[in-house]
Formats: C-alpha cells, structure tokens, sequence
C-alpha cells in the first residue's frame, strides 16, 4: 500500500478536503487497494472534531464523503506514509522543523507543486475569508497531478 497523507495547519479545512478528494481519484482510477489517503494537521486546536462544515458541504456538493475527525500530525507520521503533502509553504517548513531525524527524506512535496502550470503554489487557508470552493478546485488540480506522478514514479498502469 502507498500512503499519502495530506497535511495543513488545523484539518479541518484544506487537508481533508485534498484527502477526501484524492480518495475519490484513487477511487476512480481503480487504484483504492493500492493507495491509501490520509490527513493531519500541524496544530491540535480542532483534534477530535469533524471537518469544518464549509468543508463538508462542498465536498456532499461534489458527492464525496467525508467522515474523518482532526488530529495533529505526529512524528512517526513522517516515518510510516509515502507522501507527504503540505497544502502551503507554511505546513512546508512546519513539517521540516518536526522532522528532527529526518525521516522526510525525499517524501516533503507541496500540493500544487503538482498542478498544471497557471495555478498558485499554496492552497490558501479558507478559515477565515470562507473560499471553500476554490480549495476544492485547487486540491483536484493537484491531486491529479499528484495521482500521476504517484502512478509514475511506482510503475502504476493505468486501469480506468
Ligand atoms: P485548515 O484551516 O488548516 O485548512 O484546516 C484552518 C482551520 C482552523 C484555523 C486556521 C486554519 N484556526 O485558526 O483555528
């Protein structure tokens, strides 16, 4: 099994957002006994507690479900996952100074690293100025991107 696992500040918001939305790529793609998805956050303020319902929403708009609670990233996180996917530049150097033996060692990527050139290379935190719609659109244009490179860099044939 390849793990990702997809991280942000509290999620709550963007990282399950990315998870859920990967999922259901991997899912389409015939890949779901082949590659896992998952999600955490640098910071515990929300542990335990449902996505935000902005999150949710836009997900049941988008026919996805979404039933994971928040919980802060641990370091033997870094040790058991693939691919680490931080939703901005902040969660970057976040999880490079929680990498203290240096478990990350090639698995540190950026979400929209992987998108078509012309996107913003953060997903930007939608907590406060409520643009749910456009993470959604930004972590499917990344998790495409990532799902290809995943499906290259392992040697995955195409099945869908
Ligand atoms: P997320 O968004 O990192 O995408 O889950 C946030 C959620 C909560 C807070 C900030 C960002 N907060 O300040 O509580």
């Amino acid at each position: 099994m390849i793990r990702v696992l997809f991280v942000c500040l509290g999620n709550i918001c963007r990282s399950p957002m990315a998870e859920a939305v990967f999922a259901r790529l991997v899912d389409e793609a015939g890949l779901a006994g082949e590659i896992d998805a998952d999600s955490a956050g640098t910071a515990n303020w929300h542990a335990g507690k449902p996505a935000d319902s902005r999150t949710l929403t836009v997900l049941r708009q988008h026919g996805i479900p979404y039933t994971g609670r928040s919980r802060q990233i641990q370091q033997q996180d870094l040790k058991h996952v693939d691919y680490v996917v931080a939703m901005d530049s902040e969660n970057l150097t976040d999880l490079l100074f929680l990498d203290r033996d240096r478990s990350l060692n090639g698995k540190l990527h950026r979400l929209m690293d992987f998108a078509p050139a012309g996107y913003p290379k953060d997903v930007p935190d939608p907590y406060y100025n409520g643009q749910f719609d456009l993470v959604y659109e930004l972590v499917d244009a990344g998790g495409r991107g990532l799902l290809e490179h995943i499906r290259k860099e392992n040697g995955i044939e195409a099945n869908d």
